[in-house]
């Protein structure tokens, strides 16, 4: 799940009920009418959808299937090199389908006896605090809709490649999920604004866009890394700084380009040490401390 609204499409709620994406102009989907009356239909699933029912069927074409199983096997061919260790086993305990795009509740079936974790569909963006808070209780928000088939290693927003293949395999394992669950407890805790913000910071850095030491490489374990085709082969020459809570905390970031600042764990034990022990003890007065140390 990526944050800023920008990077979504915005959704439309019209006054008989019906759903629309708004997508942009640049979208690879726009001038297809058909890709768009499926995404329409896919957030509408979303936007009618209560927890702790089941989650919709999305209606997805052949060629959408395609996308996910040409996507899965060149992925899957980087993350032998490129993924931790830790993400590889949550790979083969999941055991996602290769060949069809899985739907959110089978997701979540998978899910829930590995680590108990469970997928919520979202149309869009998802408010800051609703996305994290929910993490406490061991649900995910996930976009339903997959790119344009014409553009398979490309997607100007979040989907349900990312979603699934970024995030729902390292939500398999104990050791990461254990980590969102504790964003999602430190989202529950701090009050303001700029505490949950400071939050949704070092998670971004860390289970979106982190990398750690491992074997004497540089892996990566953050889902959007491990979900993008192109970055996945980039992230090893970026700028690479060592784990720091303050500076991952507000170091600024452009959600629509590679990430050129990355942070380093030296290992997945260095890394619960200091982002989980910050999550699970975080308040609006220790953030308010880190914030004070950066000049
Ligand atoms: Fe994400």
């Amino acid at each position: 799940m990526f944050e800023e609204a920008q990077y979504f499409a915005p959704i439309a709620t019209q006054d008989d009920g019906s759903v629309v994406v708004e997508l942009a102009t640049s979208h690879p989907g726009f001038a297809d009418p058909v890709y768009r009356a499926r995404r329409n239909a896919i957030a509408g699933l979303a936007v009618n959808h209560r927890r702790g029912t089941p989650i919709p069927v999305a209606e997805y074409i052949e060629q959408e299937h395609e996308v996910w199983a040409l996507v899965t096997r060149e992925l899957a061919a980087k993350h032998a090199t490129y993924a931790t260790a830790e993400y590889l086993d949550g790979v083969a305990r999941l055991g996602l389908p290769r060949t069809r795009i899985p739907q959110l509740q089978e997701v979540g079936e998978l899910l829930e006896p590995l680590t108990g974790f469970r997928y919520l569909p979202a149309a869009g963006l998802v408010p800051l605090r609703d996305f994290y808070e929910v993490l406490a209780d061991g649900y995910f928000h996930s976009t339903q809709y997959i790119r344009h088939h014409s553009v398979p290693f490309y997607t100007p927003e979040p989907d349900v490649v990312h979603e699934v293949i970024g995030h729902a395999n390292a939500l398999a394992s104990d050791r990461y999920a254990a980590l969102y669950r504790l964003a999602g407890d430190a989202a529950r805790r701090v009050r303001g604004e700029e505490a949950l913000e400071f939050v949704s910071k070092v998670f971004w850095f860390t289970l979106e866009f982190g990398v750690m030491q491992e074997g004497g490489e540089l892996k990566a374990y953050g889902a959007g890394i491990l979900s993008s085709y192109g970055e996945i082969e980039e992230f090893r020459g970026m700028d690479i700084r060592p784990l720091d809570l303050a500076a991952m905390g507000t170091t600024h970031y452009d959600i629509t380009k590679y990430q050129d600042v990355l942070f380093r764990a030296d290992s997945l034990q260095h890394l619960e040490d200091v982002v989980g022990d910050f999550w699970a003890t975080c308040d609006d007065d220790s953030i308010a401390k880190l914030l004070a140390t950066i000049p």
